[in-house]
């Protein structure tokens, strides 16, 4: 049954029919169903069906590079072209204590590469970077596009919300498929990483694709799949793309929230912090670093490690939080990420942390008051976990493990009872799982286990 040729008319019923019998869509038909979503004349209802359509029935690669370019042209396209240099963006599919993008966009920075980082809000269980900045007292998370450029061009790194105009498709779908049971299908998360990534104007893209329980992909298989359809679709429209599979089978670091995770970046830029979050942090800057021209890959991880024990790049994130009108003072004081209540949590037995529910711990930190349930809940952003025990540790029965803390006495309670039942207590240790799982180029896919 052949519905639309190009030239006939088009029905949204009947293309959510071919998509549910597993055909491939024409870019007439994608940008039809795209367009007329964001005008308002595709109701969300059909919009649901058809997204469900694709859950199911996926995509070839021609239609989601087709998809992706669609959406990128749905809004405003960025020129970066005013700022000298290679502009490298970075972007994460999304985790829990996921706070690299400021470590790494200031030793990148500091580097001489410069960084205009458009980024977004916590959504569901995962963090947003906006959110936590925004932490930080008086920082302009909406600086206009003149600011941003000049930002950028001054101090070398700025960091701001997503321009409301920027890949609106992608804006509308993903609150859709949010509460429709379609955010994790392949080609859906890489046209809407991409859209955004292309529209943003970089010259080359540093994707960190997350896999583990607290990501939404949740095997090795499914993450460098989605890899590597991000990076084809890069390498299709000129820019330099590569993607590091990194782990998120627990949170990252030690600090789940927004001030604590900021506090905990303050930490590492000043040359302590735990050694996942360090190591991960050199790799993803060693790789923005190899993009943006630095040289072979492994002078990039010697320039990012030096650049870090220098101080240079805290000088640099001090820099941008003053630039952005932020009050850079508070970030050395510890009241900085002090709550009003703190509860410690206990360990429930004698054994080992075998494994940490990193979704289970955001929806943890998320019932204290780190995120949203509504699009319109406030953020308590001093709300968050402490982690002292990781998956791997030891831990004797009655001993802290963590620290929970809250602006509202009342979140503590089923907090302590989340953070509890993400973890599993075994009596042996578990097998030890690498940070970095493998790392996809236009020239091939290198696994590392
Ligand atoms: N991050 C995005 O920007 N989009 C998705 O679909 C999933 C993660």
């Amino acid at each position: 049954m052949v519905f639309t040729k190009t030239g006939d008319t088009m029905h949204m019923n009947e293309l959510i029919i071919k998509k549910r019998n597993g055909l491939a869509h024409t870019k007439a038909e994608l940008k039809y169903i795209i367009d007329n979503y964001v005008k308002g004349d595709i109701p969300d209802y059909q919009m649901s069906a058809w997204l469900m359509a694709v859950y199911f029935q996926g995509m070839t690669d021609m239609e989601t590079a087709d998809l992706t370019m669609i959406m990128a042209e749905s809004g405003e396209q960025i020129d970066l072209s005013p700022i000298p240099g290679i502009k490298v963006d970075k972007h994460s599919t999304g985790g829990v204590g996921d706070k690299t993008t400021f470590i790494i966009a200031s030793i990148v920075a500091a580097c001489g590469v410069p960084v205009a980082k458009m980024s977004g809000r916590g959504l569901g269980h995962t963090g947003g970077t906006i959110d936590k900045l925004e932490s930080i007292p008086h920082v302009n998370v909406a600086l206009d596009k003149e600011n941003f450029f000049n930002i950028v061009k001054k101090v070398g790194v700025a960091v701001t919300g997503q321009s409301g105009n920027l890949a609106p498709a992608d804006k509308l779908m993903y609150a859709l498929r949010d509460v429709t049971g379609t955010v994790d299908s392949i080609p859906l998360i890489a046209s809407s990483v991409m859209s955004k990534k292309l529209a943003a104007g970089s010259d080359a893209i540093l994707l960190d694709v997350k896999v583990g329980s607290g990501a939404f992909m949740k095997t090795l298989d499914d993450a460098v799949q989605l890899a590597e359809t991000m990076v084809a679709i890069g390498h299709h429209n000129g820019r330099q793309t590569v993607a590091l599979i990194t782990d998120m089978d627990r949170p990252l670091g030690q600090a789940i929230g927004n001030a604590t995770e900021i506090a905990e970046v303050v930490e590492v830029l000043r040359g302590n912090g735990p050694e996942d979050l360090i190591h991960e942090s050199i790799t993803l800057a060693a790789n923005m670093l190899y993009l943006g021209g630095k040289g072979a890959y492994e002078d990039c991880v010697t320039l990012a490690e030096g650049t870090l024990k220098s101080g240079r790049s805290f000088e640099k994130f001090v820099e941008m939080v003053k630039a952005q009108g932020g009050d850079a003072t508070v970030l050395t004081e510890p009241a900085f990420a002090e709550a009003a209540y703190k509860k410690a949590v206990l360990a429930p037995k004698t054994g080992y942390i075998t494994h940490m529910d990193a979704e289970a711990c955001g929806r943890a930190a998320l019932a204290l008051g780190a995120g949203r349930y509504t699009k319109t809940d406030a953020l308590d952003y001093k709300a968050g976990i402490w982690m002292l025990k990781k998956t791997g540790d030891a831990v004797e029965a009655g001993e802290t493990i963590a620290y929970l803390q809250s602006g509202n006495e009342s979140t503590l309670a089923e907090g302590e009872t989340r953070y509890v039942n993400a973890l599993t207590i075994e009596a042996t240790p578990p097998v030890k799982r690498p940070l970095v799982f493998a790392r996809v180029t236009a020239d091939g896919t290198e696994r590392y286990v």
